[in-house]
């Protein structure tokens, strides 16, 4: 019997993929790559359904890697194509270097051990208890009792769940029962932890609390993550890296604070929505273009954005100085900035005071104004006046 705690030798049931693993290109510290990977699924009645087209992605060892597209998107056909539940239509899919797909029963076995995966519902068995259902995996490995014992102490306490060791599922909040289902993801030691839609069935708060144990459990265990979800906050909150899926195919990745910060692609820009301060609706009803005001005395509102580019955090005095032609002040009206991965990112909405002088039309001065507040943000644009 295969010692769970020992790292298992999987590349012994499939010899030719120990060469496999040394002509392939990838980076050595890749934990998964996906390789042009094409998924079809053939419907029951001929039409055949493609998933995934071309996907070519690399998930470091150790970092947070999210994959975040709308329903239908092909999020979860790609994660389940890391522990081998659907095997490529095109392309390959490495895990540690081992070509998955090439795999037989015995290695997958083996592989799936190496793999923990943890689900939207939770997926735990209401019949046994909190122990009983972290244990399962190594019972049905057939793992001595004390070792299983030791086991799943140590995680019950990792997930903080220590007092609810003999309660069922039933008696379990959302967030405690997504507690269990991470202890029985972890309990073989896997080195990558799948996580799919795992947030998406709890309240705001226990979100928070869930995805702060996914980050301590990535740092402390060293542990891979590869996590798909449909709410950009959650790759906010915990992820390194990000690929945006739309239809099957990747249309963009990065790390994080780059992607939220300078989003190239329509599908990403229509996720962040749910993020960016957008425009209040009070604001958007006053504001008019130039031509609907006074010409010679209007407040110009600027949508002013930190891209966290620079890496340097907001001076917001500064900008307030730049904006400070004319009497009248520099109001913030609206936004907020966010800190992902150390780079301060947002968005101000901002009113500055211009007004037409001998010489200069009021056009003139908001473009002079322009111009030195793009000294201090990434990127200055005039929404109107008011
Ligand atoms: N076993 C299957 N047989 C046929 N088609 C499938 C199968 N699994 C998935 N599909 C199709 O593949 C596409 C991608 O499905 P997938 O479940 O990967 O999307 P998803 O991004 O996870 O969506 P959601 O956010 O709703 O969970 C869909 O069009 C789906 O209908
Ligand atoms: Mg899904």
């Amino acid at each position: 019997m295969a010692n769970l705690f020992d790292v298992p030798q999987f590349i012994e049931d499939a010899p030719s993929l120990a060469a496999d693993h040394r002509a392939n290109a990838a980076p050595a510290q890749a934990a998964v790559v996906f390789d042009n990977v094409g998924k079809v699924f053939a419907g029951s009645n001929g039409a055949a359904t493609a998933a995934l087209a071309e996907v070519t992605l690399n998930v470091a060892r150790g970092e947070v890697f999210g994959i975040i597209g709308r329903s239908g998107a092909g999020k979860s056909t790609l994660l389940r194509l890391v522990n081998g539940l659907e095997k490529p239509s095109s392309g390959a899919v490495r895990v540690n270097g081992v070509n998955v797909g090439e795999l037989g029963e015995r290695g997958l076995v083996t592989l799936r051990r190496r793999i923990g995966m943890v689900f939207q519902h939770f997926n735990l068995l209401s019949a046994k208890t909190v122990r009983e259902n972290i244990a399962l995996p190594l019972k049905i490995a057939g793992v001595p009792k004390a070792a299983i014992d030791r086991k799943v102490d140590a995680l019950l306490d990792l997930v903080d769940l220590a007092a609810k060791r003999d309660a069922y599922p039933a008696s379990l909040s959302g967030g405690q029962k997504q507690r269990v289902g991470i202890a029985r993801a972890l309990v073989t030691d896997p080195d990558i932890l799948l996580c799919d839609e795992a947030t998406s069935a709890l309240d705001p708060e226990t979100t928070q609390a869930i995805l702060a144990l996914l980050r301590d459990i990535n740092r402390r265990l060293d542990l891979t993550v590869v996590l798909i979800t449909h709410e950009m906050q959650v790759i906010r909150e915990v992820c390194d890296t990000v690929a945006v899926i739309e239809r099957g195919r990747v249309v963009e990745t990065g790390p994080v604070w780059r992607v939220f910060g300078e989003p190239q692609h329509d599908a990403t820009r229509a996720l962040l929505r749910t993020l960016v301060h957008d425009l209040p609706a009070d604001l958007a009803d006053r504001v008019k273009p130039l031509a609907g005001i006074a010409q010679t005395d209007a407040r110009v509102l600027l949508d002013v954005r930190f891209t966290g580019g620079n890496a340097r955090d907001p001076d917001l005095a500064g900008l307030t100085s730049a904006l400070s032609i004319e009497g009248g002040g520099v109001s913030f009206v609206h936004g907020g900035i966010d800190r992902i991965q150390g780079h301060a990112q947002g968005r101000l909405i901002v009113s500055a005071q211009v007004r037409a002088k001998e010489g200069a039309t009021v056009h003139a001065q908001v473009a002079a104004l322009l111009e030195r507040a793009r000294g201090h943000a990434n990127h200055v644009e005039v929404l109107g006046y008011v």
